[in-house]
């Protein structure tokens, strides 16, 4: 990993975890509830998505303070999402960020609950930050479109539907532009917001996390079948044995990779359109490409 995007991450993820932490540690619930929730936000992770709000930030030279609280609030709603995503109606995942999933801890009923909680609670730190009532709204309605129905949620409802036939092309890119990618384009949509860009770097930033969005989930499953369950911190060939519709068992492995590439380029070629150094988005697009986890 280059060097200016490992300094980046290495100084940010322990920012974000101690804002993440705070505030779900402050939280008036029932201990088990509570302890079952701050299990997966403590278990680990990339933090890719706040690290996204932060670079945005960084890029137009704005004080990182206020991402780290959207950031937060997306790992919570990502968080939430995997929790759900591992349940035995779902992935049946037995293990997650290198721990026995939430369900096997705490059982399924707090397991979900935890994640609706997680899921509420989010919204509710949004509403309450620290910035304008007209940039809360906005980021409010973003996130609820892109974590809803109409985005994450959608995704994970037709990616269940991809068990039952092999997706085509179209079909599947549809798919990961939203179990995936909303998410990630909403963190870097939310750093626009943050940064009172103009109408045209916003527009670019987007068309760079819907490509980058595609890339990272093109990158999951074809590490699925590449890593091992030790590197992933999750179990390792679930989508072959569930028979998931996914770029590798569509395209072949190389096929996939040719896609993977191609996504790559997109999004570092969209980024030539803005007048800022944009060095440190460059790098988390080779970053997400070559991630081993
Ligand atoms: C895993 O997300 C689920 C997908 C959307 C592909 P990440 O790969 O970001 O998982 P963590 O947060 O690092 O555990
Ligand atoms: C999960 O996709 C996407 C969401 C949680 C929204 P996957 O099912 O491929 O993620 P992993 O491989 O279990 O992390
Ligand atoms: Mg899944
Ligand atoms: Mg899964
Ligand atoms: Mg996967």
């Amino acid at each position: 990993m280059n060097e200016q995007l490992k300094y980046f991450i290495e100084s940010n993820i322990p920012q974000v975890e101690a804002e993440m932490f705070a505030l779900v540690e402050k939280i008036d619930a029932p201990g088990d509830l509570k302890e079952s929730m701050l299990y997966s936000l403590k278990a680990g992770g990339k933090r890719i998505r706040p690290l996204f709000v932060l670079a945005v930030l960084e890029l137009f030279n704005k004080d990182l303070k206020v991402g780290l609280t959207v950031g937060s609030v997306i790992e919570i709603i990502h968080t939430y999402s995997l929790i759900h995503d591992d349940l035995p109606s779902m992935d049946n995942d037995d293990f997650r960020r290198g721990k026995p999933t939430n369900h096997k801890v705490y059982g399924e009923a707090l397991a979900t609950l935890a994640g609706d909680a997680l899921n509420t609670l989010a919204f509710g730190i949004l509403a309450r930050m620290n910035v304008s009532a007209e940039k809360r709204i906005e980021l409010v309605n973003l996130l609820s479109i892109a974590a809803g129905a109409e985005g994450m949620v959608g995704g994970q409802v037709l990616d269940m539907e991809g068990e039952q036939r092999q997706l085509n092309l179209a079909e599947l890119e549809h798919v990961h532009i939203n179990k995936t990618g909303a998410l990630l384009r909403f963190s870097i949509e939310a750093g626009a917001v943050l940064a009172n860009v103009s109408s045209e770097e916003r527009a670019t930033l987007k068309e760079y996390a819907h490509h980058i969005g595609l890339a990272f989930q093109i990158q999951d499953d074809i590490l699925d079948i590449e890593g091992t369950t030790e590197e992933l911190g999750k179990t390792a060939g679930k989508d072959v044995a569930s028979d998931k519709s996914t770029y590798p068992a569509l395209l072949s492995l190389n096929g996939a990779k040719d896609k993977l590439a191609e996504h790559y380029q997109l999004a570092i070629h969209a980024l030539d359109q803005l007048q800022v150094d944009a060095g440190l988005l460059r790098e988390f697009a080779a970053y997400i490409v070559h991630r081993k986890n």
